[in-house]
This record gives C-alpha cells, sequence and structure tokens, in this order.
C-alpha cells in the first residue's frame, strides 16, 4: 500500500477540492513543443485527479478548464482547447458512466462553440444519477461574471415581488450561483507556482485552505493529490474562533 495514501485521514477528507489546472503552456515550452501539445497532455492529469479524488471518496472536485479572460488568448488556441473539450468528453462519457461519476459544469456555457455545448449537455444529462463523485468543469467561467449575473437575477426577483430584500441572505445568494448545487471549496489547488486566484470561486472559497505546488499541471499524479491532502489535514480550520474553542469542540 501506499505509504501517503496510508496517512491520509478519513475522518478528515476535504468534501469538496477545487483545482486550477495551470502550467500546460509552460510544461510544453520546455519541451520545445507549442503550447497545445500542454493541452493535450493535460488529459491524463485530469482523469488521474478525478480518479484518485474518487478512490479516496471525497464527493466534490472542481476543475478550472477555461475562465472567461482565456477567451482573449490566440483564436488558435482558443479553438485547439474547444476541440479538446469536444472530443475528450465524448471519448470519457463511457468511463464516467463506469465510474458512476456525476459531470457538472459551471460557467457561461452558452458562450461555448455550439457542438461543445451540445457534447456538455449530453454528457451532463447521461451522468446525472451517478452518485460516486460530482465531477464539475468550469468553463467560459469567471466569479465576477457569475456574482454580477447572481444579483441581477435577485434584483428581478425583489422587482417582480418574489424576494423580499430583507430576505436576502447567503443561501438566496448561494442559490443564484453556478454552483447552487455544490457545497462550498474546502481545498483550492493551484499548479504551476502562481499564487493568484485568477477568477476562480471568490465567494466559494471564503473559507477554503489553499495549496499552491510548482508542479506544472501535465506532470501532476495520484501522489501530488495525496500531498495536497496531507497538507490540509495539518491545517486547523478555525472559521474565526480559536484553537482552544475547536480542541474542546465549543
Ligand atoms: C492552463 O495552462 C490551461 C488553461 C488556462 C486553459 P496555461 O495554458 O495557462 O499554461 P501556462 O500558464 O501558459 O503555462
Ligand atoms: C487560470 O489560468 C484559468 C485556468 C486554469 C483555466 P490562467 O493561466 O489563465 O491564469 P492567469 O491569467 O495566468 O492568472
Ligand atoms: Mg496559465
Amino acid at each position: 500500500m501506499d505509504k501517503k495514501l496510508l496517512s491520509i485521514n478519513s475522518h478528515k477528507k476535504p468534501n469538496h477540492i477545487a483545482i486550477i489546472m495551470d502550467g500546460n503552456g509552460r510544461w510544453a515550452k520546455k519541451k520545445g513543443m507549442q503550447r497545445v501539445f500542454g493541452h493535450r497532455n493535460a488529459l491524463k492529469a485530469i482523469r488521474e485527479s478525478a480518479d484518485t479524488a474518487s478512490d479516496l471518496g471525497i464527493e466534490y472536485l472542481t476543475l478550472y478548464a477555461f475562465s472567461t479572460e482565456n477567451w482573449n488568448r490566440p483564436k488558435l488556441e482558443v479553438e485547439a482547447l474547444m476541440n479538446l473539450l469536444i472530443i475528450n468528453l465524448q471519448k470519457e462519457l463511457p468511463e464516467f458512466i463506469r465510474k458512476n461519476v456525476k459531470v457538472n459544469a459551471i460557467g457561461n456555457t452558452e458562450n461555448l462553440p455550439k457542438r461543445a455545448q451540445k457534447v456538455l449537455n449530453n454528457v451532463i444529462e447521461k451522468t446525472k444519477n451517478n452518485t460516486k463523485i460530482t465531477l464539475t468543469f468550469a468553463l467560459s467561467y469567471g466569479s465576477r461574471e457569475e456574482i454580477v449575473n447572481a444579483i441581477r437575477n435577485i434584483s428581478k426577483k425583489v422587482v417582480n415581488n418574489e424576494i423580499e430584500i430583507e430576505k436576502i441572505d447567503n443561501n438566496i445568494i448561494n442559490n443564484h450561483l453556478y454552483t447552487f448545487n455544490l457545497p462550498d471549496v474546502d481545498l483550492m489547488i493551484r499548479t504551476s507556482g502562481e499564487q493568484r486566484i485568477s477568477n476562480f470561486l471568490l465567494w466559494q472559497m471564503a473559507y477554503a485552505e489553499f495549496y499552491f505546488t510548482d508542479l506544472l499541471w501535465p506532470d501532476f499524479r495520484k501522489e501530488h493529490l495525496y500531498d495536497a491532502i496531507l497538507d490540509y489535514q495539518n491545517r486547523e480550520r478555525r472559521f474565526g474562533k480559536t484553537s482552544e474553542q475547536i480542541e474542546t469542540n465549543e
């Protein structure tokens, strides 16, 4: 048995892990290849982190695959990313079904090419009753856009007398985000050495633990996810309380 795996405390597992999969371009460049080569080699890391999270009994894994800002990349790179999305979602569908993975998406997916939307909706539909893990892809996702949308939708309901202003609380806001059916993030991992959030799940990560690694995303493997979880388990999440309160379960 894997030593790292054995040290994971199954009672202190993060329930929701979110990953900013960064560094594909640099990984390819280091090998003297085009950036797209890095994106193509990201698949193994995605598969392995989803399988590992699922084996550990983690219920929610959310992967940042394409941001609202990523639309500003060169046209050819955006096209290549969209094609990879279409091909791989389609290819992985039988595996998602076999492994009991529920696929979900967050973001302004209406901006994706029609073909990508079709494949994505099909995968979501075909896996909607699966129960082992919820695997969410953040696609054309921007946290600020998500919050703006939520405010618009809540405001419309206020104008139509469906919500009273005084009733607006955390719950109502949660219910109007793309992540309405997901719990808060417990552990956020970012690869490639960058230490920033890049417009990812700002609201949902209010109390998340952050873990940064210099590894480039295509090199991310099972043991690296173990490392992140072990690091997480050594932290004390106080949520504003004191250590003493946490220790005595007050
Ligand atoms: C992450 O890798 C994948 C996407 C943002 C789509 P990058 O493409 O950002 O790789 P670097 O950061 O340029 O190395
Ligand atoms: C964040 O990575 C988005 C994804 C991983 C999909 P970027 O590489 O686009 O982030 P910045 O712009 O360097 O912060
Ligand atoms: Mg990057």
